[in-house]
């Protein structure tokens, strides 16, 4: 119960929506951050005031795109959280930034605010896929802003987007080859997924493009880890990789199961106590939010207490995705259930037997290279 606290800060503004994105973003002719700073601070205040002094371990400012918030407003959050809870002496406090050039010139301020991490949404080193993805930066802003934030940040990680339309393996490693040479301790590699109700849902249906598929998607994959792994970055989560003890402590807590805040428009959160495992959700419309906090404190639509059936489940699907994979010990002690009951024996069984989860030698479950590249199709089967 006492486990060290992960803090999510959403902002969800964006200069342009791009047509891959379903996250919970938004784009408004002007921006009133006054309202949106006091309203974030309140409601994390409304939050510690419930649950009393924690130790906190990490802070995560996501979105949209935290880096349009003002440096003053990130370091009016990190010294309300600093002062809320017992922050860790290492704590990590991360920044999702884009590269565009307004952005790169804010880069030391949120330093000097607190920020100790940055993760810079590079999506690509090509011109024309950046063009594709819409992006708003080109490929000169992308290195200018990782070789600024190398100086800038103790550590530092970037997103690149790949598993493009007809994109070759062979093209896939030279540009994984350039972002690993300008990458520093971490790095996100995501295949492109078309997403619901996004701009490339109605293109993709409609025939415009198609993606890599089946083998083709898991051949990339692989190349991807073998390319990492030359420049010893390993992947400790299916589109994770990291140089060992540079992960983000901030994830690894949702992966793992942890207790995390959640503040800001649509923001999730799970926090266990004597009253088992509240799950809460945010009003994701952000002026909605805004409102209810400034009425109620909090922006809170649906708070649940879970089942240890659902603890398990969402457990399980969480820690099955990173490679040290799960200790059924801490399943039981985060679900309430007991680890045989949490999966179908008989697929567990299976499963095992076909190569796509092992037991590690230390009595962890995991999923094995050729599980990763399956693992949407195998959870469902395995979880009861
Ligand atoms: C909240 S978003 C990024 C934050 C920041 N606004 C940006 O665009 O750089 C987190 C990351 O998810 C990835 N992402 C979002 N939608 C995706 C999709 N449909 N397929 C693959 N990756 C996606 C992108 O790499 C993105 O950087
Ligand atoms: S990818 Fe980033 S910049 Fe683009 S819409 Fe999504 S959150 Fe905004």
């Amino acid at each position: 119960m006492t486990e060290p606290l992960a803090l999510y800060i959403h902002w969800p503004f964006c200069a342009a929506k791009c047509p891959y994105c379903d996250f919970n973003s938004h784009v408004r002719d002007s921006i009133d951050e006054a309202r949106f700073a006091a309203a974030l601070r309140r409601e994390l205040a409304h939050e510690a005031a419930r649950m009393g002094r924690r130790p906190l371990a990490s802070i995560f400012f996501g979105g949209g795109t935290p880096s349009l918030m003002s440096p003053d407003t990130v370091a009016a959050l990190i010294a309300d959280a600093r002062a809320l809870f017992d922050a860790a002496p290492d704590i990590e406090i991360t920044l999702e930034a884009n590269p565009t050039s307004v952005e790169i010139g804010r880069l030391a301020a949120f330093r000097a605010a607190g920020v100790n991490r940055a993760s810079l949404g590079v999506q690509s080193l090509e011109a024309e896929a950046l063009r594709f993805l819409g992006r708003r930066h080109d490929v000169r802003e992308a290195i200018a802003a990782l070789e600024a934030a190398r100086t800038i940040f103790p550590r530092l990680s970037f997103d690149l987007i790949y598993a493009r339309p007809g994109q070759a393996e062979a093209a896939w490693r030279a540009e994984l080859k350039r972002a690993l040479a300008l990458a520093a301790d971490h790095l996100s590699l995501y295949q492109l997924t078309i997403e619901a109700g996004t701009q490339f849902a109605t293109l993709h249906a409609r025939g415009d493009f198609a993606l890599p598929e089946g083998d083709d998607a898991a051949r990339l994959y692989h190349a991807t880890a073998e390319e990492a792994a030359r420049f010893g970055l390993l992947p400790y989560e299916v589109s994770n990789y990291a140089r060992p003890g540079a992960e983000s402590r901030h994830n690894l807590a949702y992966w793992r199961y942890g207790d995390y805040l959640g503040i800001g428009p649509g923001a999730h959160q799970r926090l266990l106590s004597d009253g088992g495992m509240v799950a809460t959700r945010r009003h994701r419309a952000p002026e909605e939010w805004a409102l209810r906090v400034e009425r109620h404190g909090h922006a809170a639509v649906e708070q649940e207490v879970l089942t240890p059936q659902d603890r398990a489940r969402e457990a399980l699907l969480m820690g099955l995705r990173l490679a040290e994979g799960v200790d059924p010990a801490r399943i039981a002690a985060r679900s309430g259930l007991p680890f045989a009951q949490a999966v179908d024996p008989a697929m567990l069984a299976a499963l095992l037997d076909e190569g796509y989860l092992a037991w590690t030698p230390a009595g962890r479950l995991r999923a094995t290279t050729e599980g990763i590249v399956r693992l949407d199709a195998l959870l469902p089967v395995l979880l009861r």
